[in-house]
């Protein structure tokens, strides 16, 4: 696959930013949107007015809405950015779309396979493009690691292996989406989104089947887990295993490893890739020293001393946006397409489903059958474990 990021051509393509809390304020952070070439923010649009006018000022955009249908009346705008929860993607979208308005939506993509295909069908009807969030595939350092895949040096990968948790011990109780029912899952639907579709990209195989374990842990974790294990069963034979927890006191732990028949790739970042520019360190281990003595190549993309050019180089965020704002300009699919993010929702869903009926859940998931009613009962659970009425 082309890793390359499309370059911007004619005018800034108008963009509309809905949501405007911890997403955008911390990960994406103010300078993403002043330093995008491909685009420019015309509005942002927050349910909280103060929030929406902070944003406004801080982003630089023009003006700021409450209501997201408003943004959606401004010709200025050509397209919209979803950073809303999970459950406002599909309405967002398909508003949007019916507008005549591109969509880039954050993961995931939606709650459920169902909401998805509405998403898709929307975009397509309307013929504007719809390229999913997954910054991921944006980062250096992990486009670093498909090349080195594509390029044979790990021989035949069998096998990848995340570890993605956070120090948050108190989510969900911090009025985001993440201790929402409505969200229709935790810890996996926040984090599983990226880690499955990682392991999808670099194996260049979507997954067949999957398992899936979850634990709510924390106190105020009623709503869903704050602790997931998810096994990946791969079309190519590859497996992948993923967890992802709230629950731990050491600080942004994300760590990979892919696993080859030549070798080995360990990927460690000192803090969350999401939180830093500074690269996760690639840690090539063969066998060139013998069969106990693995020699270990340093392959880490480092940061150069140019602060200006890294600021946009390293940042993900910034390399998607003028990705999908390229995209949107030149008539082209995204590197990330709403099949790839329906197909990470699909294996969020198995692995929760999976969870709930005690087996592995094959795929294609025709459906997310009994998902809400799982929760319902699980929410119930909880509850009853924690004394609450
Ligand atoms: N790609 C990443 O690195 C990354 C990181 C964090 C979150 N996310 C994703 O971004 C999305 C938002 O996450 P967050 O952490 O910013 O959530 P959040 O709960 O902190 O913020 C969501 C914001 O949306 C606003 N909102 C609610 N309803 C709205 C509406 N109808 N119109 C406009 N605004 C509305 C809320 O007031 C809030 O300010 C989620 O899908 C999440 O999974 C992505």
């Amino acid at each position: 696959m082309d890793t390359a990021v499309t370059t911007p051509a004619g005018p800034p393509v108008g963009l509309t930013l809905a949501g405007c809390n911890s997403s955008v304020l911390y990960l994406y952070g103010p300078h993403t949107f002043r330093l995008l070439r491909g685009g420019r923010l015309i509005s942002v649009v927050d349910i909280d007015a103060a929030r929406a006018r902070e944003a406004c000022a801080l982003l630089g955009a023009q003006r700021w809405h409450t209501d997201f249908e408003q943004a959606l009346e401004d010709d200025a705008v050509e397209a919209a950015v979803l950073a809303t929860p999970g459950w406002l993607h599909e309405p967002q979208t398909v508003a949007a779309a019916r507008a005549g308005k591109h969509v880039l939506c954050e993961k995931p993509m939606a709650r459920t396979v169902e909401e998805c295909d509405r998403m898709i069908a929307a975009c397509e009807d309307a013929g504007v493009t719809l390229m999913i969030a997954h910054m991921k595939r944006f980062h250096r350092a992990f486009r670093k690691v498909r090349e080195l895949i594509e390029g044979g040096v790990l021989g035949d990968v069998f096998a990848v292996r995340g570890q993605w948790d956070e120090p948050a011990r108190d989510l969900g109780a911090d009025g985001t989406f993440r201790g929402d029912p409505r969200s229709l899952g935790g810890q996996w639907h926040d984090h599983g989104a990226h880690m499955s579709d990682l392991a999808c990209w670099w194996l260049d195989s979507p997954a067949k089947r999957v398992n899936g374990v979850i634990r709510s842990v924390g106190e105020h974790m009623i709503a869903a887990e704050d602790f997931a294990i998810a096994t990946l069963d791969h079309e190519n034979g590859a497996v992948s295993c993923h967890q992802t927890t709230t629950q731990t006191y050491r600080p942004w732990y994300e760590t990979y490893e892919v696993m080859g028949n030549r070798g080995t790739l360990l990927v460690q970042a000192t803090r969350h890739t999401s939180l830093s520019f500074e690269p996760p360190t690639l840690s090539l281990y063969d066998q060139t020293e013998g069969h106990f003595n693995a020699r270990v190549v340093d392959v880490t993309p480092y940061l150069g001393f140019e602060i200006d050019r890294e600021t946009q180089a390293a940042n993900q965020y910034l390399q998607e946006l003028e990705h999908f704002c390229g995209c949107v300009r030149l008539g082209k699919e995204p590197l990330v397409t709403a099949a790839m993010g329906r197909h990470a929702v699909e294996i969020i869903n198995a692995a929760y489903l999976s969870h709930f009926r005690g087996a592995w859940v094959d795929l294609p998931l025709r459906d997310s059958g009994e998902l809400a009613d799982c929760f319902r009962q699980y929410r119930e659970t909880q509850r009853r474990r924690r004394g609450h009425s």
